[in-house]
């Protein structure tokens, strides 16, 4: 590697970094910190900046271990986590495919908010046959539903320590960049 590939490599790595951590300790999230997450999520770009997301801040434990009982095993990370942060959308067939898109835009940037405060953040998906619960629980109103919550908290030491094998997280960059079209052969 070259000096600018380096340096580049370098300034990017912290988005690297960004994890989906499912096991937290037990130490709160501050309301400012959890304030400052939801500002960067509410300024996530959307198709046609239509703004579809509403986000729900959970602070209270005992609400965020109901969430989690409600749709396990996916929210796992819920068990431990001590701040989660609803993602609600319109229920509107017609653009489903769109808001998925923002959804995942501004579930991507509340993970990289967490880390970049030294939290760690996970993504739970709630099935739609958990979702009744989910939404008696946030008391969401008709025509809106969640599909993910995203648990946050201090990642535990077992949380931090590598999940894999160096190298063996995601599959090799010649599988998956390619220049200037799809290879040949
Ligand atoms: C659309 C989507 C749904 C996911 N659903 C869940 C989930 O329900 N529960 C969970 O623990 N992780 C969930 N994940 C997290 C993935 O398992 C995680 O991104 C993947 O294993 C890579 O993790 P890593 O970045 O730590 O390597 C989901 C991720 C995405 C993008």
């Amino acid at each position: 590697m070259d000096d600018l590939s380096t340096f580049a490599a370098d300034r990017i790595r912290p988005l690297i970094r960004v994890r989906q951590i499912r096991d937290f300790a037990d130490r709160a999230v501050s309301p400012a910190e959890l304030d400052a997450i939801a500002d960067v999520a509410r300024w996530s770009g959307s198709s046609s900046n239509t703004q579809p997301w509403r986000f729900v801040l959970v602070r209270q434990r005992d609400t965020i271990r109901r969430l989690a009982e409600a749709a396990l095993p996916q929210t796992r990370a819920l068990q431990t986590a001590t701040a989660a942060i609803a993602i609600v959308l319109p229920d509107e067939a017609g653009r489903a495919v769109s808001y998925a898109y923002d959804e995942g835009r501004a579930a991507e940037r509340i993970l990289i908010a967490a880390s970049m405060l030294g939290l760690g953040a996970g993504i739970t998906w709630i099935l739609p046959e958990a979702r009744d619960k989910i939404h008696s629980i946030l008391a969401i109103p008709e025509g809106r539903f969640v599909r993910t919550i995203v648990a946050i908290g201090h990642p535990s030491e077992a949380a931090r320590a590598p999940k894999s094998a160096p190298g063996t997280a995601r599959l090799p960059r010649g599988e998956v960049v390619f220049e200037e079209g799809w290879p040949k052969g």
